[in-house]
This record gives structure tokens, sequence and C-alpha cells, in this order.
């Protein structure tokens, strides 16, 4: 794992958005694994203002996004393709044919089995990464197995109420209960990594994750072992980690 530490959000952001268009310049028909939640929030900005003051073009990019959640239609404003249309594609010049978001409604089943193939017939060049309080990647949250693909998950009473504090106007009960999620082996698969954490509550998991042992009771621990992993962390996260 390559850890970077930076300042703050703004610097984290920065970081990223170079290694994104690292990504995309060497290959602008690149397989991207995005991410939703308040971490990408600035990077996705930056790119599209990159997009729009530098015209770096996403015509031949497809996307492939980490999850969903269970029960919401994609034209839910809390849905995660809603999310993805409203902070990166709607500035874009992708074509929306090439954005796959998991679909939280219809047959879970057929839909999860769909998802892996598409992964498995579109190897991804990158995928973004935010990490959960308690660890988690994507919605795998602890106790997932390390060999798991997409599936449908029961989100944890944590992730429940973080989400409900970051979205959903604070409204738990609005927040659904389970999702559709890529699995542990599927963000294992990726060519390369990048995880952003900022803020004081990720601290906990940043340390168990660099400086801990490898377990499934902390999922982000898997990305010891994936060969391109670079994780851009903020002061306040990192601030329990030996190796500073
Ligand atoms: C989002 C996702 C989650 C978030 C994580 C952190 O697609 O898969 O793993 O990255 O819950 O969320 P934020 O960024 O809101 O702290």
């Amino acid at each position: 794992m390559k850890v970077i530490i930076v300042k703050n959000y703004e610097e984290a952001s920065q970081k990223a958005l170079e290694v994104m268009l690292g990504v995309i310049k060497n290959k602008p028909d690149a397989n991207l694994g995005l991410a939703t939640g308040s971490t990408p929030k600035r990077l996705y900005e930056l790119m599209r203002e990159d997009h729009k003051v530098n015209g770096t073009s996403y015509k031949k990019i497809k996307t492939f996004n980490l999850d969903e959640y269970f029960g919401l239609s994609q034209d839910h404003p809390q849905s995660y393709y809603y999310f993805m249309c409203t902070n990166l594609f709607n500035e874009l010049d992708i074509n929306m044919d090439n954005v796959h978001v998991p679909r939280g409604s219809g047959d879970i089943d057929k839909e999860c089995k769909n998802y892996n193939q598409l992964l498995k017939d579109n190897p991804l060049d990158i995928q973004l990464l935010g990490i959960g309080s308690n660890g988690h990647i994507g919605f795998n949250e602890p106790g997932t197995s390390f060999d798991s693909v997409t599936h449908k998950v029961d989100l944890k009473e944590s992730t429940i109420k973080d989400n409900a504090r970051l979205f959903f106007n604070g409204n738990i009960d609005e927040v659904p209960k389970q999702a559709v999620s890529m699995g542990i082996a599927n963000i294992m698969d990726a060519k390369k990594v990048l995880l952003i954490a900022c803020g004081e509550n990720k601290a906990e998991a940043i340390k168990a994750t660099i400086d801990g042992k490898q377990t499934i009771d902390m999922p982000a621990s898997v990305l010891q072992n994936h060969d391109d992993c670079i994780m851009i962390i903020d002061e306040a996260a990192a601030r329990l980690l030996e190796t500073r």
C-alpha cells in the first residue's frame, strides 16, 4: 500500500484528481470503478471543473459503481444512481449507456449475477473507495468474506447511523437497511485501488487497516494484499497511525 498523508480534505481531493486523471490520460477508454458518499464529492467537482476547463473527455470511458441501496429506484433523490448523475455524470460528456450502477430493485439475484459478469467482461483500471467508520469498503461490512462478489447486504447499525447523519436529512427511518454491493473480490480485481479517507471519525478504521492484521472484521485490511493500492489520508484520519 502506498500511503500519502495530506493536510486536509481539499488536498486529498486534489491528489486524488491527479491519480484519476493519470489513469484517464493514459487510457481514454478506461473502466472506472466509482464510489458515492461524502468523500468523493469534492473530487467529482474537480473532475467536472477539469472537464470544463481542460476538456478531458469521458466519451470512451465506462464507469461501474460500487453499490446501491436496496429498494430505491434510480430516480429516488437518495439513490446512488441519482447521486452520480447530479455529482458527476450530468456535467461530463460521458455516454450514459456506459454508466453502470447496480440496480437495487427488481430481481436482485439476477442483478448481482449480471453485475459480476459485467465486471468480468470489463476489468476495472481503477477502483475509487471511501471507507466506513467501521472499515467497510463498498458496502462490504465487517465479517464479509474476502472472496465475496456482488451481493445483497444487510447494513450495520453504525453504517445506517453514519448515512442518516450525512444524507436522508438525519432521518434514520428513511435509510434503507439493505444494499447491493460489489464484493471484496471484485474490488481486489481492479488494477489500481485509490482509497480516500478524511476526518477524525475514520482514524480508527485507518489505523486498523494499515497497522493492524488482515481480518474480515476490518474489510479494508484486505487492501494490504493489493499490488497497486494508493491511500490518500488527511491528518485527522491519519492521527493514530504508527508509521506517519
Ligand atoms: C459508497 C461506499 C461506502 C462509502 C463509505 C464512506 O459508494 O461504498 O463504502 O465510501 O461508507 O462514506 P462517506 O464518504 O460518506 O464517509
